[in-house]
């Protein structure tokens, strides 16, 4: 299964904030926004990962980031020329696909909480179709929404409709089949000039090919997108972080606990990040 971290965009809604920089290399509490999703791959355990973004934003992820090899990864990266749509990037990424099963994930969402490893290794098993997730919300006019019958049968998926059926949506976090390049070489672009995920998602649908898990209470989804989303997220993190004393999204940790990396490795990773409460506590592991 291979890994496609989706962070381009423009970001406007976070102007000025993004004007001279990429939104998902701002700060969530402790760490960049990038981080997060990169984790919720390496929670899979998916080590193929392509990283889309802009062609200014782009070498911020390769100084951050590199290889990837330092964390037992194996990354590389594309540029995405104008935000046409997030399903562009399986035209973008056809290559890096081959013909393999991939997860999508939006650099900008946030996931947390209880049996969510689980429920990537379940979407992971599902070797043929899509599998996207249910989640409910409070305002589902701003994403895309999943209507369902009595039986949970998925009836519609509509991109960010006025009157939505549900207040479940579609959180930023896709599994498909290796169908899915040639799903979106068929796609038109919608009313808004994207070529919209909720498209791709539709046609399995069609296909009868649309598997969507619904995602209980006990996970966290959060979009980072606006200053409000930013500053939910921190706290969030900030909250958990301090409560319990284990991490959000500490890269070194998963990499280390998934077998990619020694407590040598670990011990020299931390070295540069001794000031941070970040690099202690991955110092913590490497000493234990
Ligand atoms: O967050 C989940 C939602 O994400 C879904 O429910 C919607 O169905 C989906 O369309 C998407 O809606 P957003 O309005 O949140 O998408 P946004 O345009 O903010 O893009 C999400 C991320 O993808 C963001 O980090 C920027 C990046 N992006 C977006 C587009 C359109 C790109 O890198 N390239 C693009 O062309």
């Amino acid at each position: 299964m291979k890994g496609i971290l989706l962070a381009g965009g423009f970001g406007t809604r976070l102007h000025p904030l993004t004007n001279a920089m990429s939104k998902q290399a701002l700060p969530i509490y402790d760490k960049p926004m990038i981080y997060y999703p990169l984790s919720v791959l390496m929670l899979a355990g998916i080590r193929d990962i392509l990283i889309i973004s802009t062609k200014r934003d782009i070498k911020v992820f390769k100084e951050m980031f590199g290889d990837g090899s330092q964390l037992g990864l194996n990354l590389s990266y594309k540029i995405q020329d104008y935000p046409n749509g997030i399903a562009e990037c399986f035209l973008l990424a056809e290559d890096f696909i081959d013909n393999d099963n991939v997860c999508l994930i939006l650099g900008d969402n946030i996931f947390y909480g209880h049996d969510f490893v689980k429920l990537l290794k379940n979407a992971m098993e599902n070797k043929s179709g899509a599998t996207i997730f249910g989640y409910h919300v409070s305002n589902p006019s701003d994403f895309g929404v999943v209507e369902f019958d009595d039986d949970n049968n998925v009836l519609s998926i509509q991109e960010k409709p006025k009157n939505p059926k549900s207040n479940y949506v579609v959180p930023g976090l896709y599994f498909y089949d290796k169908d899915v390049c040639e799903i979106a070489k068929n796609i038109k672009p919608s009313p808004r000039g994207e070529l919209e995920i909720s498209d791709i998602n539709l046609e399995y649908l069609k296909r009868k090919k649309l598997k969507v898990e619904l995602m209980g209470r006990g996970i966290a989804w959060l979009d980072t997108g606006t200053t409000k989303g930013i500053l939910d997220a921190a706290n969030f993190v900030y909250a958990i972080q301090s409560r319990q004393g284990l991490y959000i999204a500490c890269l070194e940790e998963i990499a280390y606990k998934n077998g990619y990396i020694s407590k040598e490795d670990l011990l020299i990773l931390s070295k540069s990040l001794l000031k941070t409460d970040y690099g202690k506590y991955i110092e913590k592991f490497a000493l234990s």
